[in-house]
């Protein structure tokens, strides 16, 4: 379990020291930025002024989770995720994980914990003149295994990867796909029992990062690993997460169960980023413009419905149309299944009596399906 206790972390306290409480060397830099510079972070300061990155987040990361956060560019995102492997150090607060307040070991200790976090990036990282075998052999390093050794857990993890075929050859001849395959490989090298992962796929068309998104699934099902997603992206969240942490200007606007937060989301934040990966808000720009396609008839309904069900088994539209002898023409679907449950909206014209389409609603309301009635030419009797 990791646990993030009222993290706060700050970039470029003027006294030389960065938010990390380290001693810093002062480098001259160009004009009126001065840089600093130490092991963990590399901090520029613009005349001086302070970056307050993280503001007050407490979170808990189960076992087992894929925990995302989401966030705009400059949110705090990495800021936050770099405090939990100590890279960042957190100018206050606490990183407890599986009960060790990660603040508070000794170097050495620290060396040791942070074996058992692995961190993947977008751009990958790799050595580019060492070979995929090499990249991923490099974390073993003074691990104790024997050259075999060494060689027999690095074509494991290759296999694992699905990428053993390209064990002979350089980062810079394999795609993006492949060489974020190879960078997973070496994340995993000293078995860690959590893996970060800093917008792993937003370097990566969307058939790549489906792949990644699902090898990344089927590792912390079959490794047990625990898994952080950063991603600026809302389908990422949607494809892999369970739980989900929003994050704006260094805070967490909310966070909570995937699908709760999907279908109830409370904070503008949050809807803005739901609305990115639907298609259906397109509707209310055709009624906007008056489009051909949401012009109705008379006795005719526009309306979204929006899938909130626990589970939808029922046919439910067909069952509306047959039950109350009503038309539903489908001009946008946008549902998926989201942690085993249907999510999401379909716009649809419903056309027959007042009387019958007014029934249909309400039996789809029913159906634990909200109604929004965007347009209505019901003929009011
Ligand atoms: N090393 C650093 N030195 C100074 N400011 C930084 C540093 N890293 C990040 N920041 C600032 O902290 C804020 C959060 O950045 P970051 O955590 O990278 O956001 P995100 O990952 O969500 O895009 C930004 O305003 C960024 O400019
Ligand atoms: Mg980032």
């Amino acid at each position: 379990m990791i646990e993030l206790i009222h993290i706060e972390k700050q970039f470029g306290d003027t006294n030389g020291r960065a938010g990390d409480g380290l001693l810093l060397r002062r480098i001259p830099g160009p004009g009126s930025r001065t840089r600093f510079r130490n092991e963990e972070d590399e901090v520029r300061v613009k005349n001086d002024r302070t970056v307050h990155a993280v503001k007050d987040v407490s979170l808990t990361i189960e076992d087992g989770d894929i925990f995302g956060i989401i966030g705009f560019s400059g949110a705090g995102k990495s800021t936050l995720v770099r405090c939990i492997n100590m890279l960042g150090r957190p100018t206050s607060g606490q990183v407890i994980i599986d009960g060790k307040d990660m603040t508070s070991l000794s170097p050495k200790e620290l060396r040791e914990a942070r074996k058992k976090i692995g961190m993947i990036f977008q751009h990958f990282n790799l050595m580019p003149s060492r070979t995929v075998e090499d990249n991923v052999a490099f974390p073993l390093k003074g691990s104790g295994l024997s050259k075999d050794e060494i060689r027999e857990k690095v074509q494991r993890l290759l296999s694992l990867v699905e990428i053993s075929e390209k064990a002979k050859m350089y980062p810079s001849q394999l795609s993006g796909g492949q060489k974020q395959r190879v960078a997973i490989a070496r994340a995993l090298a000293n078995d860690p029992k959590i893996l970060l992962c800093d917008e792993a796929t937003s370097a990566l068309d969307p058939a790549t990062t489906a792949s990644i998104l699902q090898l990344i699934r089927r590792l912390n099902r079959e490794l047990g690993l625990t898994v952080v997603v950063i991603t600026h992206e809302m389908a990422v969240i949607k494809s892999i997460c369970n739980k989900v942490a929003v994050m704006e200007h260094g805070v967490v606007a909310e966070s909570g169960n995937v699908y709760e937060i999907f279908t109830e989301p409370k904070e503008e934040i949050t809807k803005t980023f739901i609305k990115t990966t639907s298609n259906v808000s397109k509707v209310y720009e055709f009624v906007e413009q008056d489009a051909e396609v949401v012009r109705l008839k008379p006795g005719e309904v526009l309306a979204s419905l929006h899938y909130k069900a626990v589970t939808v088994s029922e046919p439910v539209i067909t069952t509306a149309a047959r039950r109350y002898n009503v038309y539903l023409n489908i001009l946008f679907a946008d549902v998926e299944i989201v942690e085993g449950k249907s999510i999401g909206d379909t716009v649809c014209i419903i056309s027959g009596t007042s009387e019958d389409v007014s029934s249909a609603i309400r039996y789809i309301e029913s159906c634990n399906i909200e109604v929004e009635v965007i347009r209505d030419a019901r003929i009011s009797d």
